[in-house]
């Protein structure tokens, strides 16, 4: 056999055990034998003044090479064993005794869940859920709602502007105030009969305390059809309070005014608090005001060409934050918007 082959078993054997090797102690034992002093390769390297000259060349590469390989066949396998070794650790340090982190689970908002528990009530009785545009035009936030330019009723829904100027030098797009505006856009698209809520976003330009902040919800609801009365107003709006709030909570209707109705009322719950004899949360007065709505007014219908010798409708507008407050207690509505997981979290 020449030299040349034996380098060649030398090799093969050598890269053979390599792969057996287990553990550190195994590799020690391996490189001695085969990178040792006395590693039969480095008896072929120390015998090669004794060749014949015009084989140490040949004779003498071949074992360097198999050195440089070997050398770095042992490097790799040292690699490998010892990220075996440090992953079977870390199976070893998981103790699957141990209780487990509970995810954090989410929930929805109590707006959200409000808006949805009233959506329900309303949907069983048989109106429709719809949802419109937060950036509105003054058209259908005031002037079709009946609040031409120069009524005073403007003065009483600090409006959010958009920095919007249109051809004529007007600013006509505004941040609704109100869910109202979605009372014209249904009728302008839809015939009667009608029976439709709409909860959304609205805007204020409000300083900011525990009771306004600029931006709030409200739930919108009308129905037009012929022969609507004020007696299908209340006895929609008592159902739903009897629901949402349970049947031995009184409810009563008082006279208010609205542009965009007539008669215009307000409903009042009685005081969760106080059960009606008086306290803080009501101002003494056993009631609290939760809602406006009317018939809606004559002109509101002619101007989307709805007859009002033959149509009538009524219309509500509720604020959404104000009934979880009412029903929790809560004093601050800033803290539906701060993010603040502990408050959040008890709805
Ligand atoms: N849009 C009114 C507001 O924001 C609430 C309201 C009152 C809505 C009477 C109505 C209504 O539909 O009939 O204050």
């Amino acid at each position: 056999m020449s030299v040349l082959q034996q380098i060649e078993g030398l090799k093969k054997e050598a890269l053979g055990e390599l792969e057996n090797t287990g553990d550190a102690g195994q590799l020690e034992a391996w490189r001695v034998r085969h990178l040792g002093k006395k590693s039969r390769l480095n008896e072929v390297l120390r015998s090669l003044s004794s060749l014949p000259v015009e084989d140490r060349k040949t004779v003498g590469g071949a074992a360097n090479r198999l050195k440089a390989e070997l050398e770095e066949s042992l490097a790799n396998r040292e690699e490998v064993l010892g990220k075996q070794h440090t992953a079977s650790a870390r199976v070893e340090q998981l103790d699957i005794t141990l209780p487990g982190c509970r995810p954090p689970i989410g929930r929805l908002h109590p707006v959200t869940r409000v808006i949805g528990e009233m959506s329900r009530i309303f949907t069983s009785m048989g109106f429709q859920v719809v949802e419109g545009p937060e950036v509105e035009w003054d058209y259908y936030n005031f002037e079709a709602l009946n609040i031409p330019k120069e009524h005073p009723a403007r003065d009483t829904m600090a409006t959010l502007w958009v920095d919007y100027e249109n051809e004529k030098g007007e600013r006509p797009m505004l941040m609704r105030t109100h869910t109202s505006p979605m009372q014209v856009r249904v009728m302008e698209n839809a015939e009667p009969p009608l029976r439709v809520v709409v909860p959304g976003k609205v805007y204020r330009y409000e300083a900011i305390d525990a009771t306004h902040i600029p931006m709030f919800h409200q739930i919108e609801g009308f129905a037009i059809d012929t022969n609507i009365t004020m007696a299908d107003l209340k006895g929609t709006l008592y159902e739903f309070a009897h629901r949402f709030f349970g049947r031995d909570r009184k409810a009563r209707f008082r006279c208010d005014y609205f542009p965009f109705v007539e008669p215009g009322v307000e409903m009042s719950i009685e005081c969760a608090v106080c059960k009606g004899s008086g306290c803080r949360l009501c101002g003494n007065s056993g009631w609290i005001e939760i809602l406006g709505a009317g018939m809606i007014h004559p002109r509101v219908l002619e101007r989307v060409n709805i007859d009002p010798q033959k149509f009538s409708g009524f219309a509500f507008g509720m604020g959404i934050e104000r009934i979880p407050m009412l029903r929790y207690g809560i004093d601050d509505i800033r803290l539906f918007y701060g993010s603040d997981l502990r408050f959040l979290r008890q709805f």
